[in-house]
């Protein structure tokens, strides 16, 4: 059977690492977390003082980084290692979070992290989610959908997500680092966020996560039926 690529894209908090992950078990594909390379970069950066704004310490922190995804028997779940550390868990601090959208934006660490996720999808039979897969790392992928929620919505479930990891945490906090993120993400000169022209638009503010599944995993199994004829 011929695989295919799925990009997943969207705004912060859309529930995109949910189907992505989902589609992925269900069609036996391997899951990538675009997302989380930005974060291990940004990781790296905090702890190492690297000076972003500046091209040359950017380029040398880069030459230092090693970022892998290796699959946990034990969750199930493919986890990121930065410079073989497994960092899956702290990256989804806040801390990150503040600082990541910034990150993402530098054109070095785009080149970077992009170069990697196009070599991992040589072989096709993967799910990846982000915010310029469809557009830019993959823009011949077969299947692409694009994330929507209400803002409200997002909020409440990123909060929810949070403050069990962190009952410091307050809603204000999520929403403000939301919004900044989807402002800078969507604003940015190099791949902004953008749904792609042939990205089919899921919004799932007032549907289930079972119900999302349904509809894309349904597209999924059709187009990857076409690819067979
Ligand atoms: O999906 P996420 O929230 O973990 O992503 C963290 C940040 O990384 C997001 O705010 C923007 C950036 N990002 C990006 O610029 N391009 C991607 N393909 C994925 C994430």
């Amino acid at each position: 059977m011929k695989n295919i690529i799925i990009t997943i894209d969207g705004w912060s908090s859309c529930g995109k690492s949910t189907l992505a992950k989902q589609l992925a078990k269900a069609l036996g594909y391997v899951y990538i977390d675009s997302g989380a390379m930005y974060r291990a970069i940004t990781l790296y950066f905090l702890r190492n003082h690297i000076n972003w704004l500046n091209t040359e310490d950017v380029n040398n922190a880069l030459a230092d980084i090693t970022l892998s995804f290796k699959f946990n028997n034990k969750t199930q779940q493919s986890e990121i290692y930065l410079n073989e550390e497994n960092v899956e868990y702290v990256i989804r601090d806040l801390v990150i979070a503040e600082k990541v959208s910034e990150i993402a934006a530098i054109r070095e660490v785009r080149t970077f992290a992009v170069a990697q996720q196009q070599k991992m999808g040589e072989e096709k039979g993967i799910v990846m989610d982000g915010r310029d897969i469809g557009t830019t790392v993959f823009p011949d992928a077969e299947l692409k959908f694009f994330m929507t929620a209400d803002i409200a919505v997002r909020v409440e479930r990123r909060y929810i997500e949070m403050f069990e990891k962190n009952p410091n945490t307050s809603i204000d906090d999520v929403k403000a680092n939301l919004e900044m993120r989807d402002y800078i993400d969507s604003n940015r000169e190099i791949s902004p966020l953008r749904k792609a022209a042939d990205a089919v638009e899921l919004d799932n503010t007032s549907i289930t996560i079972d119900e999302q599944l349904k509809i894309a995993l349904q597209l999924a199994k059709e187009r990857i039926n076409r690819e067979q004829d």
